[in-house]
């Protein structure tokens, strides 16, 4: 987070002074009080992101201080700086919701470092706070390969700016998400998000759509209507598939953009509206232009902020998180019970192009949900075109660097798939690739390998053989929903 604020609060006027200094250079904004009551008063005004606070201060105290702004904000991140460590005082900080400590006399680099962290951590919770209070769960944007960390990072300073977005990229890679997450990121988030699917819309109708229309301005307009311009007053309107929008209407948009101004069908009042615009296509714009039916003013006005939105195979590390997201939500919205990814299939998927991107992921496994009744998903479950793909291409010997690494990828991937193949039975499948059964046992607890009906095997070697056939729950590993 750049330019955090932060408000420094301690009785010794040099310390004031020296952190002050430290702190403006590196442009974070500072402020300083010399009390307690002092520090609280300028809290409430300047509300920082950050605070720095003395321990030992006359009157009001250190801790006195940090409950009451853990109380007002518990956001804030509070840096204790006290004078010789009393690691009382230090646990009694930290109960209390401290983020960290600095003693005196305070080195530059460790109270910069600090500083740093906390800034982190203050973005990092208020984003989660802001996406779980705003977002369900279905809008989240799962995902943190590098590409997807430096969209997330785009997309959290974008949201702080009132500037036109405009998002492309290949259908089905979660452009719709990228625009509710700059709507429930900015100061816009309590107001209307208002999504208008420029291609659902007839042509003629689309005007009035946008702009709303008066009482028998055409046929069928029986009622006076406000447009989706209207409804988004001081919120955000979302124009999804822009490039569907008609040359008139396109039109109409610009003058939005240009004069912040609406006009109702049929009427001859114009109205003034705030609202901010995010628009997506997964069309080439730039093609629409030169076919002459796109406007190029009207790109340049949405196009100030570009965000592309990248194909999932431009991101393959994304791929297991998605799936278990996936998994845990239609769990949740249909009770199915949670099953799991063979490895062996989260590898065929990276392997996979994914022309539909996240939505052909969602949608298969949902498809395999549904139509698989075992407790793990395989290969032998994936639709064909994707089952040969892992015999050819299970790994590369380039994704290993180190011996060790090597080893023990390739034995678990080939224990799972034995157990696997023998019905998760211990002890068979100890016989049948010759091992005694004790080592497999190891091996499974080494690797955490967790076998559907023997939840047991992991850690403690049961005496007997707890065979339970295919179908057959054991009583222990029976969740609330029967898995
Ligand atoms: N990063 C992601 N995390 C979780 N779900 C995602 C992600 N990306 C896409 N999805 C899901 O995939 C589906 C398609 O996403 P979305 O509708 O946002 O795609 P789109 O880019 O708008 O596609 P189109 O161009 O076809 O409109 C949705 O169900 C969405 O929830
Ligand atoms: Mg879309």
């Amino acid at each position: 987070m750049e330019n955090a604020r932060i408000l420094v609060i301690d009785d010794e006027k040099n310390i004031l002074e020296s952190v002050r200094m430290v702190l403006s250079y590196e442009d974070y904004a500072v402020e300083t009080a010399a009390s307690g009551i002092d520090g609280l008063e300028l809290f409430k005004q300047i509300r920082p992101e950050i605070v720095l606070l003395d321990v030992k201060m006359p009157g009001f105290d250190g801790l006195q201080v940090l409950k009451t702004i853990k109380q007002t904000d518990p956001l804030t991140e509070v840096i204790m700086i006290s004078g010789h460590s009393g690691i009382e005082e230090a646990m009694e900080a930290s109960r209390i919701g401290a983020f960290d400590f600095l003693e005196k006399p305070i080195s530059r680099e460790k109270l910069l470092l600090s500083v740093r962290n906390a800034a982190e951590k203050y973005s990092l919770t208020r984003e989660n706070a802001t996406l779980r209070t705003f977002q369900e769960r279905k809008h989240d944007l799962v995902g943190d390969s590098p590409v997807m960390q430096k969209l997330k990072q785009v997309i959290d300073k974008v949201a702080r700016t009132q500037s036109t977005v405009l998002i492309t990229g290949e259908s089905g890679t979660g452009k719709e998400l990228i625009a509710r997450r700059l709507h429930y990121c900015s100061q816009r988030s309590k107001r209307p998000f208002v999504q208008v699917n420029c291609a659902a819309i007839p042509e003629e109708l689309i005007e009035s759509e946008l702009f709303g229309h008066e009482k028998g301005s055409f046929t069928g307009a029986f009622e006076k209507k406000p447009g989706k311009f209207e409804i988004a007053h001081r919120g955000t309107i979302f124009l999804d598939e822009i490039g569907d929008l008609s040359l008139k209407a396109q039109a109409k948009v610009l003058r939005v953009l240009e004069e912040g101004e609406i006009q109702r069908v049929g009427s001859a009042e114009i109205q003034k509206v705030d609202v901010r615009v995010i628009a997506a296509t997964n069309q080439d714009l730039k093609q629409k232009i030169r076919d002459g039916e796109f406007r190029e003013d009207l790109f340049f006005r949405l196009n100030v902020v570009p965000v592309y939105s990248p194909a999932l195979r431009e991101r393959v590390e994304d791929i297991p998180r998605l799936v278990d997201h996936f998994v845990g939500f239609f769990a949740e919205e249909n009770n199915y019970r949670k099953r799991r990814f063979d490895p062996a299939v989260i590898e065929a998927f990276s392997q996979y192009p994914w022309k539909g991107n996240v939505r052909e992921l969602r949608n298969l496994v949902e498809r395999l949900l549904i139509m698989t009744d075992s407790r793990t998903i395989t290969i032998r479950d994936l639709p064909e075109e994707m089952r040969d793909v892992p015999e050819k291409a299970a790994f590369s010997f380039a994704r290993f660097s180190e011996w060790k690494e090597f080893k023990e990828f390739t034995e678990k991937r080939f224990l799972e798939e034995k157990l696997e193949q023998f019905d998760h039975n211990i002890s068979r499948t100890a016989r049948e690739i010759g091992i005694p059964r004790s080592n497999l046992y190891k091996k499974m607890e080494q690797f955490a390998i967790i076998v559907p009906n023997e939840t047991k095997a992991a850690g403690e070697p049961p005496s007997g053989d707890a065979l339970h056939p295919r179908g057959e729950e054991s009583p222990d590993s029976a969740g609330k929903d029967g898995s």
